[in-house]
């Protein structure tokens, strides 16, 4: 197994291109709506240091936290779908000369409070739903991709200020996010929840513009004849507490 990406160059400025998904180690690009390695691999290099503790409250199929792993950082992985846990669980099931095996934990990201005390953590990726895009679960109650956007934005609220309590001080939340079309209509689903961010507390960073590639609705759309624009591009906030 390829355990580091071959080419690998960090990232300087704030366009971010990856026309390729990384696929060292057991990264995979099937579970859907996930992120390609190189942006968490890119930021925990820039804000992280070896032993800190890296939350990733929305851990999917666990990017993350083999980047965690590979790079000696104290990964916690948090998602509400036990399925989503049993994927990350087995894609970090690989031998590496690591000190730090990453935790797995079934919780509502939107409320912590039993699980993360304050001022834990060094450094949070956060990749939320993208309001209700992709469902990713039918009938789990705290799932927020099964909300509407009023709801969605009200527990991402409660999500901003959880992310606030438990980072410890002047330490950085990211958060890759993107907008949505509603009726041909752009809903700045990014803008929405940078703004709630920086009402919370946070100072704004930076904004990174992350190209999309391998997007499966590119292919349904390619022949159709539409009057709008392919969204082709999503957002990363960097955000300081
Ligand atoms: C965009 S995906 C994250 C993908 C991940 N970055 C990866 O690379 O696999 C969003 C995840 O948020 C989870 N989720 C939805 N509501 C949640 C909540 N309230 N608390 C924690 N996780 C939640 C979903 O189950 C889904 O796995």
């Amino acid at each position: 197994m390829v355990y580091n990406p071959k080419n690998f160059e960090l990232e300087t400025t704030s366009i971010w291109r990856f026309t390729e998904r990384g696929k060292w180690a057991t990264h995979k690009g099937d579970y859907r709506g996930n992120c390609p390695p190189q942006v968490p691999r890119n930021l925990l290099l820039k804000y992280t240091k070896e032993n800190n503790i890296v939350l990733d409250p929305f851990c999917g199929s666990g990017t993350t936290l083999i980047e965690c792993k590979l790079l000696n950082r104290k990964g916690i992985g948090i998602d509400v779908n036990i399925d989503a846990l049993k994927i990350a669980k087995e894609r970090l099931n690989f031998k590496f000369k690591t000190v730090y095996e990453p935790k797995l934990i079934r919780a509502d990201s939107t409320n912590l409070q039993n699980i993360i005390p304050n001022e834990k953590i060094d450094f949070i990726f956060a990749h939320p739903p993208y309001s209700n895009i992709i469902k990713y679960s039918e009938d789990i109650k705290e799932d927020i991709s099964r909300l509407n956007l009023t709801e969605f934005l009200n527990q991402m609220n409660s999500f901003s200020k959880e992310c606030f309590r438990v980072l410890k001080k002047d330490k950085i939340c990211s958060v890759l996010i993107g907008d949505i079309r509603k009726n041909k209509n752009v809903i700045p689903l990014g803008f929405n929840i940078m703004n709630i961010f920086i009402q919370t507390g946070f100072k704004l960073n930076e904004i990174i513009i992350k190209e999309q590639h391998n997007c499966k609705m590119t292919d349904y759309w390619k022949n159709k004849q539409i009057d709008f624009y392919l969204l082709k591009h999503e957002y990363i906030f960097i955000l300081k507490k």
